[in-house]
């Protein structure tokens, strides 16, 4: 039966020739819903780093941290439509301070692309801003840098670690990464930055994607040699699990590479760690951390992974020839987060139940920025909007 909530719907789809359909008006409400908390949060916090949420508020990192370029990049998806002047401006003063950043190439990792993409790129294609084109650049060509040729890989992180070399470790995420190279070769007409997102991508397929098409999270290298050494357990439950959230960055980046490419064994991987992901899934909407962890370790869940995997499978629906199942499927966990992991009205943070690193016992079963980005970011490729990455 419809509500009133409904009816306003409606009326506001009507005005906005968006669709009207009765099982298309949750998409809207979720929206503005969303919409409304970004605004809420942007008086709060205005330009600063969110991250993760305590006790029903978001707690801020530094710039330096990998997920420095979500809220600015939320503060970009909503403000594209608020057209809100405010949320316009934080977000380029986040991208002023992550400028700063760059200057120390010791204090970058390989997540330049989720926070260049979000932050300078969008900037850049949205308003034609030339210096966050030339910041966007200086990005890409510190994550190019960080390519080992031996073993045709982009090195992950620069911290030292008594567990592992380092300098040889190379991980799943970084496929999200890539699109800031492809970016790079389009915009400059220079090869040399897809080459290196098409040599690493290459070296995923080979060595992270199991058959079966679960991922493992960390594969080390030989540094000097590039012989493929062992995987790691990383954020996941241990060596031969799969990490939920893992999982979702692979589908998400193949099915991104594919777009920039065209290469179709990108394709396949997406398509094959998609429909893993989905069958380990099932009726659910919101997987335990790990689709492979085994109790008394299976109380954390992790609704990022189903946000990244949703926006996923809506780009992967544009290339794949069984794109209708995708966009259905991207559709109903996009819904099944609204309707049962929505964050309370009176607390900041869209979506609950999100875990960032259950191995080192890291807010788990908490909103994350990420989750929320990609959250909102499936919700406006449901109402359009083609995606930045
Ligand atoms: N990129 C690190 C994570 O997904 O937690």
């Amino acid at each position: 039966m419809r509500t009133n909530k409904d009816n306003d719907a409606v009326k506001h789809n009507l005005v906005f020739g968006l669709p009207t359909n009765e099982s298309d008006l949750w998409i809207e409400q979720a929206w503005q819903e969303s919409s409304h908390k970004v605004h809420q949060l942007h008086q709060r916090v205005g330009a600063s780093f969110p991250h993760v949420v305590q006790d029903g508020m978001y707690q801020s990192e530094s710039p330096q941290w990998w997920t420095a370029g979500f809220y600015p990049g939320i503060l970009h998806l909503v403000g594209r439509e608020s057209g809100d002047p405010e949320l316009r401006q934080s977000a380029n003063e986040c991208e002023i301070r992550l400028e700063q950043v760059l200057g120390d190439p010791e204090q970058v990792d390989h997540d330049l692309g989720f926070i260049w993409l979000l932050t300078g790129v969008a900037t850049y294609k949205q308003y034609g801003e030339q210096d966050s084109r030339r910041r966007s650049l200086l990005a890409a060509n510190l994550l190019a840098a960080r390519y080992n040729e031996s073993g045709a890989f982009i090195r992950a992180w620069n911290f030292e670690s008594a567990h592992m070399d380092t300098r040889g470790v190379a991980i799943i995420d970084c496929m999200m990464n890539l699109p800031l190279l492809y970016w790079a070769s389009e915009e400059t007409g220079d090869p040399r930055f897809a080459h290196i997102a098409n040599r690493h991508a290459h070296t995923v397929l080979k060595h992270f994607i199991r058959s079966g098409y679960s991922v493992c999270h960390t594969v080390e290298f030989d540094p000097e040699t590039g012989e493929m050494l062992t995987e790691h357990g990383g954020q996941g439950f241990a060596k031969g699990s799969a990490w939920a959230r893992g999982t979702s960055w692979a589908l998400h980046g193949f099915a991104l590479a594919y777009g920039y490419t065209g290469h179709a064994a990108y394709l396949q991987a997406a398509e094959g760690i998609a429909d893993f992901f989905l069958a380990s899934l099932g009726e659910e909407i919101v997987p335990v951390w790990d689709f492979r962890a085994t109790e008394p370790h299976r109380g954390a869940k992790d609704s990022s992974a189903t946000a990244i995997a949703a926006s996923g499978l809506l780009e992967l629906a544009k290339h794949s020839s069984r794109g209708d199942f995708y966009r259905q499927e991207a559709s109903r966990l996009l819904h099944g987060l609204h309707v049962h992991f929505s964050a309370p009205a009176d607390e900041e943070g869209l979506v609950i139940l999100g875990t960032v690193h259950y191995p080192e016992r890291r807010s788990l079963n908490v909103p994350i920025i990420y989750g929320d980005y990609f959250f909102l970011e499936g919700l406006a490729k449901l109402r359009g909007y083609s995606g930045l990455f």
